[in-house]
């Protein structure tokens, strides 16, 4: 279980009040809050051991290493990865850009296929587009069954004698529906397909282990799992880590250059080129550790507790229209504490506001999901997500604000 009171104590920016009102934050899945644990972590590399890293032999630069690589260290055991297979990028953007630019350039021809899903956020989905208009690859869309889910089946019809790959959301961003990553790997690696899992909506509310799961990559942020801006991961498979080239190279990731050829370092500092998010490696180094004290499972069974009593209450008010369609009759153990709605016709960014204007912070537009939007027929949703630090008396006040923007709404 969670002492929740306790992690609110954590989050110093939980104390500010918004428009006059206490702040809930319900955006969580466009980035979490920070715990003092990390802001102080950050702090103290500033204040005491900030250097650039795999630089110098001079003391400042290897204890910046030290810390630098210690965190990736951290970091991959929360995976079940191997410290090889973790390469330090920018964001759960960049990482998945990275993997699509790799597989594209190493091992994709005109004519082939790539799968990716109508679920998928922009990231995983765009740079494929832009690479097919470069490669001659085509792009196939796979949709959502019943729930929201990416069906077993779906993929699988999905897949043709020229599909070499499949790119998909663990968790959409939009609804929290969680899919069944491992089974989507298992066929794709049965019909020879590399995978690339967008994890950015998994790993910071759930159990997530590389070895269980078997991708070839899989990429997440994180600023959505209480680290600092300007981190996230790829990970790249152990099969496949040391024997690909880097396609962006530079300072940093060779051994030996001469005209003639390259000796690349080993991974994961071949993929690394150019001074890293020193700082915020090891601050999420620290977010890392907190959540691995708080327990993945109970974190994923807190959200849970969460989720059902929102739905819960959102039935009895009987407010607004899911933009998934919801099965109704299940316990929401495929979501996380993850929901996108509708009240009428009203637009979300008004919803957005009045919720703000009462000290709520949630997203709306299309929460870079433009296909799936379409897909249910809405041009836009008001998104709420929760985390570690959100309460059954959050959701109440949260219950009442939208009753109120019923009624101001809706004549
Ligand atoms: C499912 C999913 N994938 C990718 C991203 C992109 O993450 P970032 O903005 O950190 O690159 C997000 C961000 O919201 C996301 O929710």
């Amino acid at each position: 279980m969670l002492n929740v009171e306790r992690i609110r104590k954590d989050f110093p920016i939980l104390s500010r009040r918004i428009n006059g009102r206490e702040l809930i934050y319900f955006d969580n899945n466009a980035t979490t809050l920070k715990p003092i644990q990390v802001i102080e972590r950050v702090r103290e590399v500033y204040e005491n051991h900030y250097s650039n890293i795999h630089r110098g032999v001079h003391t400042l630069s290897m204890e910046a290493t030290e810390l630098f690589e210690d965190s990736l260290r951290e970091i991959s055991r929360f995976i079940n990865a191997d410290f090889e297979e973790l390469i330090p990028v920018y964001n759960a953007s960049h990482g998945l850009a990275l993997a699509s630019l790799m597989i594209s350039m190493r091992f994709l021809k005109p004519g082939d296929e790539v799968i990716v899903t109508i679920t998928d956020h922009h990231s995983n989905m765009l740079t494929w587009r832009v690479l097919s208009g470069i490669v001659g690859f085509k792009v196939k869309y796979v949709y959502p069954g019943a729930g929201g889910r990416i069906d077993l089946e779906a993929v699988e019809s999905a897949i043709g004698q020229n599909t070499k790959a499949i790119a998909f959301p663990h968790v959409s961003n939009v609804t929290g529906v969680i899919n069944n990553a491992k089974g989507i790997i298992e066929i794709a690696r049965d019909r020879g397909l590399l995978t690339v899992v967008d994890a950015a909506q998994s790993v910071p509310h759930m159990p997530v282990d590389v070895r269980d799961l078997g991708p070839d990559f899989l990429a997440f942020s994180g600023h959505k799992m209480l680290g600092p801006s300007g981190t996230g991961v790829l990970y790249i498979s152990r099969d496949l880590v040391n024997d690909l080239e880097p396609i962006i190279a530079g300072g940093g990731t060779v051994e030996e250059v001469t005209i003639e050829s390259i000796k690349w370092l080993d991974s994961p500092w071949r993929y690394a080129p150019g001074t890293p998010n020193i700082e915020g490696f090891i601050g999420l180094g620290e977010a890392v550790r907190y959540l691995k004290r708080l327990g993945m499972d109970n974190v994923r069974s807190y959200e849970h507790e969460l989720l059902r009593y929102l739905i819960k209450r959102l039935e009895e008010e009987k407010l607004f229209e899911y933009i998934e369609p919801v099965d109704k009759n299940s316990d929401y153990s495929s979501k996380t504490a993850t929901f996108a709605f509708n009240i009428g016709d009203i637009n979300p960014n008004t919803v957005a506001s009045f919720l703000d204007m009462h000290g709520i912070a949630v997203r709306s537009g299309k929460h870079c999901a433009h296909l799936l939007h379409s897909h249910y027929g809405v041009d836009g949703s008001v998104r709420a997500s929760l985390y570690i630090y959100n309460t059954l008396y959050e959701i109440d006040r949260f219950i009442e604000v939208l009753k109120e923007a019923v009624k101001n709404f809706i004549k």
